[in-house]
């Protein structure tokens, strides 16, 4: 092909077939409408990853792998696979009960440019690699965007490895499952493999997610390039208590756990609602009572806090406030810091450009939800792509975004990946790495 433009106009993406690639990946744990249960590393998320894996594993010029944190790895090899890949993906793993495209449509889209460059029968100068990251969530282990944290810091691994589940299993316990559960399936499919390793070079990472929020829907905008993720901070609180008859125990005599933490609870939103204004966002989403009788006074309860915001001090003031108002002999453990990204100036520019390119009407924003492109940006060149959620709606079975919406930011995303894939080695590459194959 001539040009950069004609190499460009060649890549197609497929409407049709992102939409029902999209559809197939819901029945694993669900359906597009009714929700989709598929929390990381269960039974579901692990078919769901041998799917994906299986439809590429075997294809001329790809190898697909996983890394010690069970990130599943698609690679489309590139004419000089020794330089630092091009990176896009996100999440498969869901909440409890999530919508069909959370995390899914970031993966989805990324291996849709594959098919799209194997259409234009195109080999990129660079590899072009698709991430499906584990527990971007944070909903069945604590914390989220465990997969992507130790890709970037593989010594963060050792500290996830003891968290447990509701159920007592530990994440490593689930990981090493899913090591081999790939490893089988690799084995009876024939699958072209390669060693993925946690902290390889990364030439750049785009991540396409839906935007869970409702501002482009609110500015009728089809697009969203992401300059940042707003700062997030998740505590786990415990309030102690003396556990007691519920019938012949006198008020004053009583030390309730639950009403010492139903006071706190109540003080922290009232807190937040004083500042809306500002955009401080508390959140309490899940709470547990220890003995949890309905005629004994609680002795214990635990509960955690999501707390959000652009400006850290903002959430250091919310953090002096909970430690002020804590009951004696209260406990607070901080399960989550991460705070405000900001994303590549030069990468948001092309994002932009491709974008205009296209006639696509484009808003500059700001992340309310967190991503696996938080920890990358701090290892890569790193940006976001966002479609626009109908009437905001997210982390739940009714979240939806138009059709023709998620294909043009996937066609966005493929310019993007496309010239990133064709740059020629430079002072810019970190480092070489060898050849996967
Ligand atoms: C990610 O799911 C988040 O809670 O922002
Ligand atoms: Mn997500
Ligand atoms: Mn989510």
């Amino acid at each position: 092909m001539s040009s950069a433009q004609d190499c460009r106009q060649a890549v197609q993406v497929d409407e049709r077939r992102l939409v029902q690639a999209l559809t197939d990946l819901a029945g694993f744990g669900g359906s597009v409408g009714d929700g989709v249960a598929r929390q990381t590393l269960t039974p579901q998320d692990l078919q769901a990853r041998t799917w994906l894996a299986a439809r590429f594993a075997r294809r001329p010029g790809y190898a697909v792998g996983i890394d010690e944190a069970a990130n599943l790895h698609i690679r489309r090899l590139g004419l000089d696979d020794g330089l630092p890949c091009v990176m896009t993906g996100s999440h498969v793993d869901t909440q409890p009960l999530g919508g069909w495209l959370d995390g899914a449509f970031g993966v989805m889209a990324g291996l849709e440019v594959l098919q799209a460059l194997d259409d234009a029968n195109l080999c990129t100068q660079r590899s072009v690699q698709v991430v499906a990251w584990t527990n971007e969530e944070g909903s069945r282990f604590a914390p989220g965007l465990m997969g992507s944290q130790s890709y970037v810091q593989p010594d963060a691994l050792a500290s996830f490895l003891g968290v447990q589940d509701a159920q007592g299993m530990r994440f490593e316990q689930a990981r090493d499952a899913a090591l081999a559960d790939f490893r089988h399936a690799a084995a009876i499919g024939g699958w072209t493999c390669f060693e993925a390793r946690l902290a390889q070079p990364v030439y750049a990472y785009l991540e396409a997610h839906i935007e869970q929020g409702p501002v482009l829907e609110r500015r009728g905008l089809p697009f969203g390039v992401v300059r940042a993720i707003q700062g997030v901070r998740w505590y786990q609180v415990t309030v102690e208590g003396r556990s007691a008859h519920a019938g012949t125990t006198p008020l004053e005599d009583r030390d309730d756990a639950q009403s010492k933490s139903i006071a706190l609870a109540h003080a922290l939103l009232r807190y937040a609602e004083e500042k809306r204004s500002l955009g401080l966002r508390v959140t309490i989403g899940r709470w547990t009572c220890e003995p949890g009788a309905i005629n004994t006074i609680a002795n214990r309860v635990g509960f955690t806090i999501d707390v959000r915001h652009p400006e850290s001090s903002e959430v250091s003031a919310f953090d002096g406030f909970l430690r002020e108002q804590l009951p004696p002999g209260g406990r607070i453990a901080v399960l989550q810091d991460k705070p405000t990204t900001r994303f590549d100036p030069e990468l948001i520019g092309l994002v932009r450009k491709a974008a205009q390119e296209r006639d696509i009407p484009a808003l500059d924003m700001v992340s309310g939800a967190f991503h696996d492109a938080m920890p990358l940006a701090g290892f890569t060149r790193t940006a976001m792509l966002f479609a626009p959620s109908i009437e905001g709606i997210s982390h739940h079975p009714e979240e939806n975004t138009a059709e023709a919406d998620l294909a043009a930011c996937t066609q966005v995303l493929a310019d993007c990946l496309l010239e990133l894939a064709q740059t020629a080695p430079s002072p810019a590459d970190p480092r070489r790495a060898s050849p996967v194959l």
